[in-house]
């Protein structure tokens, strides 16, 4: 049974956990915090047993019990095939934990991190192992969503990135490669790209947050569930993707002339949306996270029985 280290059993490394559990994985997860790691078995418990819920996982207690929550990083590496590092977002602990981790995790095994947005070069330059570092940043949660952006640096071998792709592929995501570091990989310059122009048509009075909202649950969204933007402009145009530039093309242009700017994040901006916006209060969350998981849970499951176009 090949192990994997999990560092970190906050919301990605428990997530992850899961993943590699339910592909039959052993895993050693560990927390800095006391906390965490107290509370890991309980969430997991009641995430996998959720997720049997919905046909995602046959059985809660055997998966459960391939997860173990150890004390220290040393004892989650020791013996890994492979780790995961889901460690807070900041280059001075990524630098620390991969320090630490290159030290401890058996020469063969490839070392991942998490990283929404810190290239691996930033954090693994120093080290003597740095040929088997790579990003392999998730979507949260990557239990129920299953795409994963790797990522080297300009010094990962290309037989670690190949291997990271064969492993993720195994346990089930669906691993896509970026081909060289750019801040913020491909999906959060997709996402930053539309919360910009969300925050800027709120603030600036065009729509309510919540018809901003109902416009991609009820409207965009329903096609990105099982098709990307390429494929849906395609279809837009009865010529596919050149007719539909020929036709739409300038407007687009005029469209990107003025992109929306740093200046929405600004303090005023985010006062006007924060005004408008009618959240689930704070004690709520919890509650909500899970009407989420189920949601998603079941158009997993709805989305594993159709079939792709076959062109
Ligand atoms: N939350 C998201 O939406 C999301 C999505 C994709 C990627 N990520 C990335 O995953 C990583 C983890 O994010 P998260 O959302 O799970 O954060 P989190 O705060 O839920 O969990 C981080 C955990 O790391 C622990 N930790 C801190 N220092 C540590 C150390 N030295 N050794 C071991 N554990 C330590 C903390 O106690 C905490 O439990 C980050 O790099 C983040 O950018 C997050």
């Amino acid at each position: 049974m090949p192990i994997v280290g999990v560092i970190g059993a906050g919301l990605i490394g428990r997530s992850w956990a899961m993943v590699f559990a339910r592909a039959g994985w052993r895993v050693k997860v560990t927390d800095s915090s006391a906390d965490a790691r107290r509370a890991a078995p309980r969430l997991l418990r009641q995430a996998l047993f959720d997720q049997a819920k919905h046909g995602l996982v046959r059985q809660p207690a055997a998966v459960l019990k391939r997860i173990q929550v150890v004390a220290d990083l040393e004892q989650a590496v020791a013996g890994a095939d492979f780790v995961q590092e889901c460690g807070p977002e900041k280059r001075a602990t990524k630098r620390r934990l991969f320090r630490a981790l290159d030290r401890a995790t058996p020469t063969h095994a490839v070392i991942a991190s998490s990283s929404s947005a810190i290239v691996a070069s930033e954090f693994t330059e120093a080290l003597a192992g740095r040929a088997r570092c790579l990003i392999a940043h998730p979507v949260n949660p990557p239990h129920l969503v299953p795409v994963v952006e790797l990522c080297g640096a300009p010094w990962t071998a290309p037989a670690v990135l190949a291997r990271a792709r064969r492993v993720y592929q195994g346990i089930g995501q669906v691993p896509i490669t970026v081909w060289r570091e750019i801040e913020g990989f491909i999906l959060n310059r997709m996402q930053g790209a539309l919360l910009a122009e969300a925050f800027r048509l709120v603030g600036r009075g065009y729509v309510s947050p919540v018809d901003l909202d109902n416009t991609i649950r009820h409207g965009l969204g329903l096609r990105w569930s099982f098709m990307g933007p390429f494929e849906t402009i395609e279809l837009n145009a009865p010529g596919g993707v050149a007719d539909y530039c020929a036709r739409y093309i300038g407007f687009y242009k005029r469209l990107a002339r003025h992109p929306a700017g740093p200046d929405v994040y600004g303090a005023a901006n985010a006062k006007k949306i924060l005004a408008a916006w009618r959240g689930v209060p704070a004690h709520r969350h919890g509650a909500k996270t899970r009407w989420r998981d189920a949601r998603l849970a079941a158009l997993v499951t709805h989305k594993r029985g159709q079939k792709g176009f076959e062109g």
